[in-house]
């Protein structure tokens, strides 16, 4: 490390390295943290950035005008680094608390006519499925599911039977949580440009798994958060949108914020409204929290995201080569980061016990492959090829006694 070392003061270094962001986060000292997929585990350089922010925030005053200002206009500055790291425009980025309020705006914004469907993959988290299911049990639509079955070409031509003239918008991960598939992105949004269907893409997996650029993919809407891969602190997300899509939308959710000048005073209903996705970020948030986001992504600008990509991958390639009789891969046509295995017969939760059991790890139960549901193993770019022997170890342990 070159500079000065984070001493968990609030110092922060220039020029880390993965080991410095390995030594940095709490819970590896004891454990072996293989669940970024669900919640990253954030270095203390991160809790640090948004806890002084906030600290700095009550000695200023939190309700003193220009420290109130202040915080705000910090999230204009978080939203262009992010835009930066996304590959858009940052004033076509909204914060959210977490990606299922991002999808909701989006699901509760659009304006449906009769007969409209709604293209769903099967492998969707709960926060991209029950906005469409309630859509549909609102008689709004009708939620049309798409298989996830064999490779990208299969998927795709899936995808084309689905559509019909009633089709208003597909929705997908662009990182299937349950198994790791990266599915592809680019195909998935050129088809739905010409087949004039709207495309949310569900992020949640992929920012900060593998590099996502929005300019290339071009797709309506794209969800994502900063609390899974990118380290962030909870409650840390965002929507992406078009400026076509976002038109779309309709005027709710609206509040504090919604409005250019809402803070001078006046109570006409003629003030213009912003025609950002700016404009839904509405009420008072925890916005330190963005101070947090932003150092996770300096960070690992200074580690390098090839180098923290790279990592990764040398990991999962050393654990599906080590994995013991017995234990199934779920295989997929392309992975990142993420990998689900079978355990013998043993149920998911069983198996997610047992792991913690023999070996301290932590992963991710998936009870959604049924029959006996599967484990899904994160590989950070923190962790190390000591955590994969550990985990591999506590496999071999847990299979042996099925
Ligand atoms: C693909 C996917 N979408 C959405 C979510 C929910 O994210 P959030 O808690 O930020 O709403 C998750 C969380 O695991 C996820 O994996």
């Amino acid at each position: 490390m070159v500079g000065v070392t984070n001493n968990g003061q609030g110092a922060f270094a220039l020029g880390w390295t993965l080991d410095d962001l390995r030594s940095d986060i709490p819970v590896l000292r004891r454990k072996v943290y293989l669940n970024t997929g669900t919640l990253g585990a954030s270095p203390q350089t991160v809790t640090v950035a948004f806890v002084r922010a906030y600290e700095q925030w009550q000695v200023e005053g939190p309700g003193w005008p220009e420290a109130y200002e202040a915080r705000r206009a910090g999230m204009d500055a978080v939203r262009a680094r992010v835009g930066l790291f996304l590959g858009a425009a940052s004033d076509r980025i909204a914060f959210a608390e977490n990606i299922s309020q991002a999808i909701n705006w989006v699901a509760g914004g659009l304006r449906f006519s009769d007969g409209d469907e709604v293209i769903v993959g099967t492998h969707e988290h709960p926060a991209n499925r029950y906005p469409w299911r309630a859509l549909e049990r609102m008689g709004r639509v009708r939620v049309v599911l798409w298989e996830m079955d064999g490779d990208d070409d299969a998927l795709m031509e899936d995808l084309s039977r689905l559509i019909t003239p009633h089709t208003r918008l597909v929705t997908v991960s662009h990182v299937l949580q349950t198994n790791g598939r990266v599915l592809p992105a680019e195909r998935i949004a050129q088809f739905c440009r010409s087949a004039g269907v709207r495309l949310f893409l569900d992020g949640a997996q992929a920012v900060g798994q593998l590099r996502v650029d929005l300019s290339a993919i071009d797709p309506d809407f794209y969800g994502w958060n900063g609390h899974k891969w990118l380290l962030g602190p909870v409650g840390t997300a965002g929507l992406y949108a078009r400026p076509d899509a976002f038109g779309e939308l309709g005027l709710l959710p609206a509040g504090g914020g919604s409005a250019e000048h809402d803070l001078a005073g006046r109570y006409e209903d003629d003030v213009p409204w912003r025609e950002t996705p700016r404009r839904l970020e509405v009420g008072t948030r925890n916005w330190p929290l963005y101070e947090g986001l932003a150092r996770a992504i300096d960070l690992f600008g200074e580690i390098g995201w090839g180098q923290a990509f790279a990592a990764s991958a040398s990991l999962v390639e050393q654990f599906l080569a080590g994995l013991p009789p017995g234990v199934e891969e779920i295989a997929v046509p392309r992975r990142a980061a993420m990998v689900t295995v079978r355990v013998g017969d043993l149920p998911a939760k069983q198996a997610l016990e047992d792991l913690y059991r023999h070996g301290q790890v932590i992963v991710r139960a998936v009870e959604e492959l049924q029959p006996q549901g599967a484990v899904r193993f994160s590989f950070a770019p923190f962790n190390t090829p000591k955590d994969v022997e550990r985990a591999l170890e506590a496999l071999g342990e847990v299979v042996r006694r099925v």
